[in-house]
């Protein structure tokens, strides 16, 4: 499936002009997956995110008994199998490249009566799992990993596991999801506190299937043994795929860009909040609620960019989009400053270091530090970045071709189809003169 060899080509140059609407929110997708699977009764998903990280969730559980009906695109039907129906699987589940899926599913298959293994592919197979395997192991699970922690994860079904309190080292919603989802099957509360606010689906959607689900504070927590009632799914556009053309707009001369329907839940709105502080244009119309996550569309227009301290509480609400964020102060005049930002050097990437070598290829003063990045706006060159097999790595120097003064070429970037198939679709269609090389 992944392939080395595909490789965008961008023409510098250029302005983005005209509406569309992003692939949909790759969180909501897997948690509808997820909860739908478990729930009673038949949930229906329509605006499901058709990318390899989300099928992947959906093709495990399909591999544990559940039958999903995917009657057009981005429309699914599940029929849910109840708390205690999912079936063992009868081989790994491959998760790909998919670490939502990896550390969401380990909670969620550690109270299970079966065994299960949750492997991925290279990247994922080097992302760390101890900050799901060491709390989840005080709760009572038995799970094998490799002496460095990592997948295959090696999950022995029949433990009865126990709520836990849990204050998490890192602000990670992924860890946060994966106690919360144990602490379904587990005895007793389960409660985990975050050392800063991240982003809240899990809970949204386990209230919308009808789950008690407790916030107090820093602190969510929720009893196991409930059950979960089927309900019906509107995931919205996803923010993290809008920024690339919320940054390519920005930067871009004549830009005027209508995003439509992009969810805007204030865990996931840091990269709205970090361009504005940074003078970019951009307004939220339309304001609406769409079962409990707040949607909106979202208007950009050209703007002259300043460099900034990104604020540190803005990190976690920002935290996939800084690839593209470091687009922007590279456009941007003056220095940009990103602090607090360690967790991106173990996304699909590191991604501190995969995008200091592109823009230092393209003639921008970057500086990596071991938590964040110093980044000189300035004249960007064209020239031959590699994004590392990591999707917005990938989509983040495709935009920064709009600002450079020749072409941009890119290599390796199969894995844009983790999360947005439709870009280089989209991107051509708003005026990017992209072009795929296989
Ligand atoms: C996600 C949480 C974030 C984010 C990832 C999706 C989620 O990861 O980077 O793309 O859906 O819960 P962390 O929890 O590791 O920060």
């Amino acid at each position: 499936m992944h392939s080395k060899s595909v490789q965008f080509q961008v023409a510098a140059g250029g302005s983005l002009k005209g509406e569309g609407r992003v692939a949909g929110d790759k969180s909501i997708s897997h948690r509808s997956v997820m909860l739908g699977s478990l729930a009673e009764g038949t949930t229906h998903v329509s605006g499901f995110l058709e990318a390899e990280d989300a099928l992947s969730t959906l093709a495990a559980f399909q591999a544990m008994g559940v039958d999903i009906e995917r009657p057009a695109t981005g429309q699914l039907i599940i029929h849910g199998v109840g708390m205690h129906g999912l079936q063992a699987p009868d081989k790994p589940l491959d998760l790909g490249n998919s670490g939502t899926s990896m550390r969401l599913l380990s909670g969620l298959l550690a109270g299970q009566a079966f065994d299960s293994v949750l492997v991925g592919d290279a990247s994922l197979s080097r992302r760390p799992m101890k900050r799901v395997t060491t709390p989840l192991r005080e709760m009572g699970a038995v799970i094998d990993t490799t002496e460095q922690g990592t997948a295959p994860l090696h999950i022995h079904g029949g433990h009865t596991l126990r709520g836990l309190h849990y204050a998490m080292p890192m602000a990670s919603a992924q860890v946060k999801s994966c106690l919360l989802l144990a602490g379904l099957h587990a005895e007793g509360e389960t409660s985990v506190s975050e050392p800063a606010p991240t982003r809240d689906h899990t809970e949204r959607m386990l209230q919308g299937f009808g789950y008690d689900v407790q916030r107090v504070g820093d602190t969510v927590s929720l009893r196991g043994g409930g059950k979960l009632t089927a309900c019906d799914i509107d995931v919205p556009a996803d923010i993290s795929s809008a920024a690339f053309f919320l940054v390519g707009a920005s930067i871009a001369a004549d830009s005027e860009v209508l995003l439509r329907h992009v969810g805007v839940n204030p865990t996931r709105t840091g990269v709205i909040d970090i361009l504005k502080l940074m003078g970019a244009d951009i307004e939220l119309l339309n304001g609406r609620l769409v079962g409990g996550e707040p949607v909106a569309d979202l208007r950009v227009r050209s703007a002259k960019l300043h460099g900034i301290a990104i604020p540190e509480n803005l990190v976690p609400l920002a935290i996939d989009e800084f690839p593209v964020l470091f687009v922007a102060a590279a456009c941007a005049e003056g220095e940009t400053v990103l602090t607090g930002a360690e967790e991106l050097r173990v996304k699909e990437s590191d991604r501190i270091q995969s995008m200091a070598d592109g823009l230092l290829a393209l003639g921008i003063d970057a500086r990596p530090t071991p938590d964040g990045m110093m980044i000189r706006g300035g004249r960007m060159t064209g020239g031959r970045v590699d994004s590392k097999g990591d999707h917005r790595i990938a989509m983040a120097f495709a935009i920064a071709a709009l600002r450079a003064s020749a072409a941009i070429q890119i290599d390796d970037c199969a894995n844009v189809n983790t999360s947005f198939p439709s870009f280089v679709a989209l991107a051509r269609h708003l005026g990017l003169a992209i072009s795929v090389l296989e």
